[in-house]
């Protein structure tokens, strides 16, 4: 397949293997057949964007089941209530207009909402919509596409923001998220979205950030190529710490200056190799070895007879799980504080999901931190499980045990 933002040719350089829907999590003994897609990632040789190499069902992965909630890290929380009040602070209109793609549980709008500005969150998720309706926020249970921004237009005007956080990179179809956002944007508004950084996911080796929801890995270099196929010009990039390492991106239609960042991170992008194919077949490499050495750690655990579980089910730990070949043999248990993940299995893998236990002398000897990327909050939340001896087993940025 060519690349799905900008036609051009691909080339593959890392293969996962079989993988279910990573959010997909299983009623026990559910004897319907589970979805794999083969999780395959390409580099483009025109826009320079990662992609996955298959397409992904879109339809069976948002919708009013979807399990992810956004305000689930309090951490995340706090910095979503910052980036609304930096959006507003920045709003210069007299009766401004904001849209959120992907606005989950209203998390971020929440903030909008409570200043009494006009706003409109749009995402597929109608249980996530319907929570962040519950908050006061303005939501509707929608795709956001060409057709969807024309309707929004025509009710609302024209947006002052457009802002998505770990969504663009979710959408299959960015040709037609754009050309929603040309008709969508005020002629002086930007869009504002932040997402994974591909430069992080290679220095760290987060493979686990290659899922079927993470269709994009985007970097400075092809959000700005992909921006100028629809007359954006890419303004600004700001480099954030949240989830393992992202960029947030802000575009305006053609004509404004970009701030010396963006030359800067294209710059380190090329000196670095980001999108050479030896950089991403080095990072591939590496990917295989941490598969033998998790595996290799988890072994040791169990030989010496220490119970391990896994802490947090995460979207990403089913691309460590079954690329890994883990099962509930070697993780008994994953546990995670999302209602509707526990009593589940976790996709593909088959390890059940439970609420933490109440009681710290039913914790297990260690953890597998599958959200590694939330660890501040987590490690100092679990104080108490470490004064004890508690262990933690992380595979980013290597495979180690502490
Ligand atoms: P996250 O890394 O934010 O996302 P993703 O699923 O996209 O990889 O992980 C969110 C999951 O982690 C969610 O199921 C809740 C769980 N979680 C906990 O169980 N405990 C915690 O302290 C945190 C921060 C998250």
């Amino acid at each position: 397949m060519p690349c799905r933002a900008c036609g051009d040719a691909v080339t593959q350089f890392l293969d996962l293997g079989r993988q279910p829907l990573s959010d997909a999590f299983r009623i026990p003994d559910d004897p319907s057949d589970e979805f794999w897609l083969h999780l395959r990632a390409v580099v483009c040789h025109g826009c320079h964007v990662v992609q996955l190499a298959d397409p992904v069902p879109v339809e069976r992965m948002f919708h009013e089941e979807y399990p992810f909630r956004t305000s689930s890290s309090r951490r995340m929380a706090s910095h979503f209530a910052a980036t609304a009040e930096r959006l507003v602070a920045g709003l210069e209109s007299p009766d401004p207009f904001v849209v959120e793609i992907g606005s989950n549980d209203g998390t971020m709008l929440a903030t909008v909402a409570a200043r009494g500005i006009r706003h409109l969150g749009i995402d597929p998720a109608a249980n996530m919509v319907d929570e962040a309706v519950a908050r006061r926020v303005n939501a509707r249970a929608e795709w956001f596409d060409a057709t969807t921004a024309a309707r929004v237009r025509d009710e609302f005007g024209p947006a002052d923001v457009v802002y998505a956080a770990n969504t663009m990179c979710h959408i299959p179809d960015l040709r037609g998220v754009f050309t929603g956002l040309e008709t969508v944007l005020a002629d002086d508004g930007v869009v504002v979205f932040e997402d994974p950084y591909l430069g992080d996911v290679l220095r760290l080796g987060s493979f686990d950030q290659i899922y079927d929801e993470h269709f994009y890995l985007f970097s400075a270099t092809s959000v700005a190529r992909i921006a100028a196929l629809h007359g954006f010009t890419l303004v600004d990039v700001e480099h954030l710490g949240v989830h393992g390492g992202e960029v947030r991106y802000t575009l305006a239609r053609d004509g404004r200056t970009p701030t010396p960042a963006v030359g800067a991170l294209i710059a380190t992008e090329d000196r670095t190799g980001t999108h050479d194919l030896p950089r991403l077949q080095a990072f591939a490499a590496g990917v295989a070895d941490r598969r033998e050495q998790l595996r290799d750690v988890l072994m040791d655990e169990q030989q010496a007879g220490r119970s391990v579980a896994g802490y947090a089910a995460t979207a990403k730990s089913a691309t460590v799980l079954n690329y890994c070949d883990i099962g509930p043999g070697l993780l008994p248990v994953v546990y995670d504080t999302t209602p509707e993940k526990q009593g589940r299995t976790t996709p593909g893998s088959g390890i059940p999901v439970e609420a933490f236990p109440q009681d710290l002398a039913d914790y297990p000897d260690t953890f597998l931190l599958f959200a590694w990327n939330h660890a501040d909050e987590i490690v100092a939340k679990e104080q108490e499980f470490v004064e004890r001896g508690g262990r933690w087993i992380r595979y980013v940025p290597e495979v180690r045990i502490d």
